[in-house]
């Protein structure tokens, strides 16, 4: 998601030539972010950014960057708002990203599902599918069909999820034969993509969700993924991002972060188990 791991703006910056920001305006697209969506640009992005304005400001005929921000700021439908979101972030995810995540589900929570019961899960920060269907499949693989909630602020990446068609290199080559099962093979017009098979879909559900706003009503969980958006978000956020996870865990529940981020030095009441691991004190599973 973030701005440094994307490869893509230089090639859409040759699409689309950036607009041009004074430092002033940077600032104000900056206070914007991190007010809307936790995001910290922070300096040395400026050209990034700016080319990613670029793109947006020009799909709706605007040349400059104060015509685009009084646009920005009129539109009350919020569309205006989410396309700048799509903009300033990139969705790099992949399948079984960070494998010791659902070793882990292998090994301790599946089972330990399947003598109590129900498993629901939270996949925050979804991104384009890839990772609640990594937890679909690795769970159904073992028998077990929870229900995951996939969120993400993202709608474009959302669109992309809920298509749940995949280019075949996004897949481990060759396919192993487990996952061949639970997937379709594109013919024609779709060759060289895997669609997800419909058992694996029907166990997960989409919506769009901003996690430093206040959460509605969800949960209680027992496995949370949120990983590797935190990473981008000031410590007061990750805080208050923390803090919500944590409400909507129950006891005994599990906090899956990203493995290049830690919750060290933020307040919580986790206990770490290992690294990017954590759970919520209390419970009985
Ligand atoms: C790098 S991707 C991570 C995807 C997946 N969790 C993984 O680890 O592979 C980060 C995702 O966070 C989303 N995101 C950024 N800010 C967000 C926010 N405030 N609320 C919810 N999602 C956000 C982005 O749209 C992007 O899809």
């Amino acid at each position: 998601m973030s701005l440094g791991e994307s490869s893509s703006v230089s090639s859409s910056a040759g699409v689309a030539p950036p607009i041009q920001l004074t430092a002033k305006e940077f600032a104000t697209i900056c206070s914007l972010a991190k007010e809307e969506f936790g995001l910290e640009l922070g300096q040395g992005k400026e050209q990034l950014v700016a080319a990613r304005l670029g793109k947006v400001a020009r799909r709706h005929g605007f040349r400059d960057f104060p015509t685009y921000y009084k646009y920005l700021k009129a539109d009350q439908s919020g569309q205006a708002l989410v396309e700048l979101i799509d903009a300033l972030t990139t969705n790099h995810t992949s399948f079984f990203r960070e494998p010791a995540h659902f070793d882990f589900m292998v090994r301790e929570i599946l089972p330990a599902a399947k003598r109590s019961g129900a498993l629901s899960i939270w996949s925050a920060a979804c991104s384009t599918g890839e990772e609640p269907y990594s937890i679909a499949l690795t769970a159904r693989e073992q028998g077990e069909t929870p229900q995951i909630m996939a969120t993400d602020i993202s709608t474009r990446a959302l669109d992309t999820a809920r298509r749940a068609v995949y280019s075949a290199e996004r897949f481990e080559q060759p396919l192993p034969a487990w996952l061949r099962k639970h997937l379709l093979k594109g013919e024609g017009q779709w060759q060289g993509h895997y669609r997800i098979g419909p058992q694996v879909q029907a166990m997960v559900s989409f919506r769009r969700l901003n996690l430093i706003e206040p959460l509605p009503s969800l949960g209680p969980f027992q496995l949370i993924f949120c990983r590797n958006v935190m990473i981008y978000f000031s410590r007061e956020t990750q805080e208050h991002v923390v803090r919500q996870l944590e409400e909507r865990l129950e006891p005994g529940g599990y906090l899956f972060v990203g493995h290049s981020e830690s919750l060290t030095g933020i307040q919580h009441n986790l206990q770490q188990l290992q690294p990017a691991i954590y759970r919520k004190r209390g419970g009985s599973r």
